[in-house]
This record gives C-alpha cells, sequence and structure tokens, in this order.
C-alpha cells in the first residue's frame, strides 16, 4: 500500500489542486477517477494531459480523431504524463442547420471551461473541421495553459473518372454542370462518393486545411503538421511525438500565451496569403487575437497579406489538393519561401523557432505545387480590404479567386432580401438580370442569419449560366466556403440586420467596385440613404427568442472584429479556487 508520502512533488502543477489533496477531497478527486483502472502513480504529481477531442460521427471530417488520440495518448505515457481524454462540443460544417459558425462561440466556451475546470496541466487539441480548430483555441486561449494541436489531416483527393476533384469546390461546379444538363443525376450522385473517400477534412484550400495551415504558422503545432493527410502513418507519427512534446511543455511552463505573440499573428496573416488561404481566417484569427489580447484589425490582414506572393496551387484557387502539398514539402516550404518577410525568430510548440524548424525541410518536391518565391502564381495574393459607405467598418475579398476584369465594376443591384428570396427567385425566368449586375444577398451576417453562413457565393443564374456566363461580382454580409471561388464581396460590416448601409440598398442602384482602390460604394446620396433608413424596420429572425441563440444575437460583434461574443473577449486564466464538494 502506497502512502501519501508520494504527493508532493518537486513542481507544484495544477492538477495537484486536486490530485494532490489528502483530505476529503483529495479521495474524491482520486478515488472516481480510478474506476476507470488507473494505477495510484499516475496520481503522484506528474503533468495531466488533457486531450480535447472533437471526434463526433457527425462532424466526418473528424470522425478518426478516437484512433488519433490513442496515439497522442501513448506519446503521453511515453514522455511520463498522464493523458486523459475529453469531448467538446463538435462542429461539423456539412450537417448543421442553419450554420456551424452559429455555434462556434458555444463550443469555445465548452472547451475553455472544460480545460479550466478540470485537473489539466496541458492540452492537446484534436481538430479538423473548419470551426473545430478556432473554437477549441478560443477556448484554450482564455486559460493559457500550455497547448498543442494536432490538426485531423485532410482526405485523400477525390478521384472522379480520371481526374482529380476537390471537397467544395468540385460541388459547386458540379452542381453548374448538371444545371447546365452536362451531368447526369446518376453521374452526380457517384461523385459524391468519389469526392469523400477516406477519413479526413476538406482537401482544397478552404478553410479547415487553412485553419491547419494558420496553427502551423503561428507556431502551435510541431513542423510540417499541416498538410499530412489524415490517413498517412505519419499523421500518427505526429500525433505520437505531439503526446511526448506537451509534456515537456508543461514542465517548460510553455504556454500558448507566449507563442501567441503579435509576431505569431502577423506570420499567420501573410502565410495565408501565399498558401490562398479562405477569407474565414479572417474572423477566426481575430477573434483568437481577442481572446489572447494581441492588437489586431481587419485593416492589418490587408496590410500584411496583400503584398504577399501566391505560392500553393490549390483549389480553389489553382489546381492541385492537400496531398499533394504533403507530398511536395508542406508548410515549411512556404516558411522557407518567405523567410525573408515572416518573422523566423517567432517561437514554436517544440520551444525551436520557425528559422530553426525550416532547417532541412525547406526542399520543395514539386514546383508545380509550391511555387518559389522569384516566380510566384500571382504578385499579390492575399486579401482586400474594401471600405465605402456600403461597408463602412469594412468588407473583404479573396483577389486570387475573383475574375480580373470584375474587380473593377461599376453595376446595377439586383436584391435579395434574404435567403428565402434568393433562392425563390435566382432562377426564375422574368428575373431582371444580366451579367454586368451585382447580386446583392442581405441578412446572412451574424445576427440576420443568425449566424454568418458560408453562402455569400451566391450561385448565380441559371439562364446566365446557360449563355456561358462564369462570374458576377456578388455582395453581401455572410461568409462565403473556404472551397469556393468568385468575385464575391463578404464579411459587409455593419450588417443589414442591424441596420447597415447594406440594408438600404434597393433594386437598380448603381454599385461600384474598385478592388485596387479598396473601394466599395453604393451610389446614392445621403439624403435618400437617411430616407431609406427611417422606412427601415429590422427584419424578424425565426426561432430566435430563446436559448443560446438569444444570447448569441444579443451578444455577437461584427464580422471585422470577429464575430466572437462581447463578453468572452480576453480570457479567465487557469486558476480556480473554490472544491467541488
Ligand atoms: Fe469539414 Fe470541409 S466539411 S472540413
Ligand atoms: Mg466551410
Amino acid at each position: 500500500m502506497v502512502g501519501f508520502g508520494y504527493i508532493y512533488p518537486m513542481k507544484e502543477l495544477r492538477s495537484r489542486s486536486w490530485f494532490g489533496k489528502t483530505d476529503k477531497m483529495g479521495f474524491i478527486y482520486r478515488s472516481w477517477m480510478k474506476n476507470q483502472g488507473f494505477p495510484e502513480d499516475l496520481f503522484d504529481g506528474r503533468p495531466v494531459i488533457g486531450i480535447c477531442n472533437t471526434w463526433s460521427e457527425l462532424t466526418p471530417c473528424n470522425a478518426h480523431l478516437r484512433d488519433i488520440a490513442e496515439v497522442v495518448k501513448r506519446g503521453v505515457f511515453e514522455a511520463g504524463g498522464f493523458p486523459l481524454e475529453f469531448p467538446v462540443m463538435s462542429l461539423g460544417e456539412t450537417l448543421l442547420k442553419p450554420t456551424a459558425m452559429l455555434f462556434r462561440n458555444l463550443a469555445s466556451m465548452d472547451a475553455e471551461e472544460s480545460i479550466r475546470g478540470n485537473p489539466i496541466d496541458g492540452v492537446v487539441l484534436l481538430t479538423g473541421c473548419d470551426k473545430t480548430t478556432p473554437s477549441t483555441l478560443m477556448g484554450a486561449a482564455s486559460v493559457d495553459l500550455p497547448t498543442i494541436v494536432v490538426p485531423g489531416g485532410p482526405m485523400l483527393n477525390g478521384k472522379f473518372r480520371g481526374m482529380d476533384i476537390g471537397s467544395g469546390t468540385h460541388v459547386w461546379k458540379f452542381d453548374e454542370e448538371r444545371k447546365k444538363g452536362q451531368l447526369s443525376d446518376a453521374d452526380y450522385l457517384y461523385a459524391e462518393s468519389c469526392m469523400s473517400r477516406s477519413a479526413g477534412h476538406c482537401m482544397t484550400m478552404g478553410t479547415a486545411s487553412t485553419m491547419a495551415c494558420m496553427v502551423e504558422s503561428l507556431g502551435l503545432t510541431l513542423p510540417g503538421a499541416a498538410a499530412i493527410p489524415a490517413v498517412d502513418s505519419r499523421k500518427k507519427v505526429l500525433a505520437h511525438l505531439s503526446g511526448r512534446r506537451i509534456v515537456e511543455m508543461v514542465k517548460e511552463d510553455l504556454k500558448l500565451s507566449k507563442i501567441l505573440t503579435q509576431r505569431a499573428f502577423e506570420n499567420a496573416i501573410k502565410v495565408n496569403a501565399a498558401v490562398g488561404g479562405s477569407t474565414n481566417l479572417i474572423i477566426h484569427l481575430t477573434a483568437i487575437a481577442g481572446r489572447i489580447g494581441v492588437p489586431l484589425e481587419l485593416a492589418d490582414f490587408d496590410r500584411l497579406g496583400s503584398g504577399i506572393p501566391l505560392l500553393l496551387n490549390l483549389m480553389p484557387s489553382g489546381k492541385f489538393l492537400m496531398e499533394d502539398f504533403y507530398y511536395a514539402g508542406g508548410l515549411p516550404v512556404i516558411l522557407s519561401e518567405l523567410r525573408d518577410v515572416l518573422d523566423m525568430d517567432a517561437l514554436t510548440v517544440n520551444g525551436r523557432t520557425h528559422g530553426e524548424n525550416v532547417q532541412g525541410r525547406d526542399v520543395c518536391y514539386n514546383r508545380e505545387v509550391i511555387a518559389a518565391v522569384e516566380q510566384p502564381l500571382i504578385e499579390h495574393a492575399g486579401i482586400a480590404v474594401l471600405k465605402g459607405n456600403l461597408a463602412v467598418n469594412g468588407a473583404v475579398i479573396k483577389p486570387s479567386a475573383a475574375t480580373p476584369a470584375l474587380m473593377q465594376h461599376r453595376g446595377r443591384a439586383v436584391v435579395f432580401e434574404d435567403i428565402e428570396d434568393y433562392h425563390r427567385r435566382i432562377d426564375d425566368p422574368g428575373l431582371e438580370i444580366d451579367a454586368s449586375s451585382v447580386m446583392v444577398l442581405k441578412n446572412v451576417g451574424p445576427v440576420g442569419y443568425p449566424g454568418m453562413p458560408e453562402v455569400g457565393n451566391m450561385a448565380l443564374p441559371k439562364k446566365l449560366l446557360e449563355q456561358g456566363v462564369t462570374d458576377m461580382v456578388r455582395i453581401s454580409d455572410g461568409r462565403m466556403s473556404g472551397t469556393a471561388y468568385g468575385t464575391v464581396v463578404l464579411h459587409v460590416s455593419p450588417e443589414s440586420a442591424i441596420g447597415g448601409v447594406l440594408a438600404l440598398v434597393q433594386n437598380g442602384d448603381w454599385i461600384e467596385l474598385d478592388v485596387e482602390g479598396r473601394r466599395l460604394h453604393l451610389d446614392v446620396s445621403d439624403a435618400e440613404l437617411e430616407r431609406r433608413k427611417k422606412a427601415w424596420a429590422p427584419p424578424v429572425v425565426s426561432q430566435a427568442d430563446r436559448g443560446y441563440v438569444q444570447l448569441y444575437r444579443k451578444h455577437v460583434q461584427q464580422a471585422h472584429e470577429g464575430a466572437d461574443l462581447d463578453f468572452l473577449r480576453g480570457g479567465s486564466g487557469s486558476e480556480v479556487t473554490r472544491d467541488s464538494h
């Protein structure tokens, strides 16, 4: 029989205020845990590692994370830690209605309180599908323990009749082809299984891949993590090594705030430009910065990112997929190409800098996939932040996904009051619209939808598709899927549901888009806008008067601030003084 002698280790970890107690509370904290068969010595003061798992069968992109968690545990045990896996709310992009984004902040609260309220000294975040990365990271940032991310990894390349097809990107393509009568119903159905043929998240440079690149460029993963396919055995190696490493990080007290510095955020913005990452990064990175207390503004994304060249040739902007990115060398090659513009002294979770990490990993094995900085795919990538009376607090556009000829455009508005109005009328043969029109969609912002869904890349009217029109200017207060493309102006702030000028646009109004000049202008006089404003009433949103949705609508911040809940900004640290009984 062991006595209580082991209970006071050299270094006092936060888990000791649970497992280190010798009174009744110590009994309670340990005894119930022992029903899982944990031997006595696991409670001896070794680092307790929480494995925050977003596994769910309702989040197909993360469905393999249970296996990954077991591998992380191996590493934790090996390094002398005590791993404890716990679930948090998992947000699946494809199934969750009205949009997974509505629940990002809720999931972040789940992650935050689960970490803080439990005897955890360090955290491993297992993420994948779009929102599962920012939500858990936002929560972890508000606690600020040593934290490492293991991205679940992309699916293998989609394969359809001899060609590579990309998650999401080919959904929009196939949908158009089917509407034009170029793809049969049977082929359309068959393509579903061809697109998603292995475990993992979207393998285009959609939001999930963007988030994976983001966490690696922030320094929150071991080097090379982002691009490893979910089913590649080296994903397990990464998980194993991450399990080992988090134990060391606890001993070194390498907290999240030591890595998530201003320079880390600036690196992430630049890398996102070079990889052609999703516009959704803006909202998530801003929200994460808000949690850890680093000032970040919408203008920073343009200032830091728009001069960066596009190096990665991945769908939707380009041709290849994440599997190809991995074989070409992965993110370390991008980091190394950008070494002159990145802060290579930024610290990463392995205790070394990006500069040290890329040594020996800087060889590109396929220049078609990753371009050299001297010969980029596009000279200036990144995201352009637009301002004007139509978006006083800003709107964004991803030039690399847009049509160059439309980046300076003046056209008449065709207005859809909400998403139902759009669906009702878009394919109406009588709809007055031509290729020069500007499609305007209202009430798809954070408050208005609610939750700011990915509907900004409205499909074009069938009759124009049949005429061969491939792109049109589209404007909304919503987001678009990172897998989508087009001349799409997003994140208009303030949104229409709270009375932003977007709410006042009427059919036939002239709208001017000037990406180069960073301008988005509604050509209507101030007096007329004032008159329209007086006649305006906020939209009625159904199922929004109770529960989380009611709380969300009351407290959500606008897109340019990261769409977090106002009371979640900042953090509460990791200390909890009171016991449970
Ligand atoms: Fe989950 Fe794209 S749907 S990553
Ligand atoms: Mg998405």
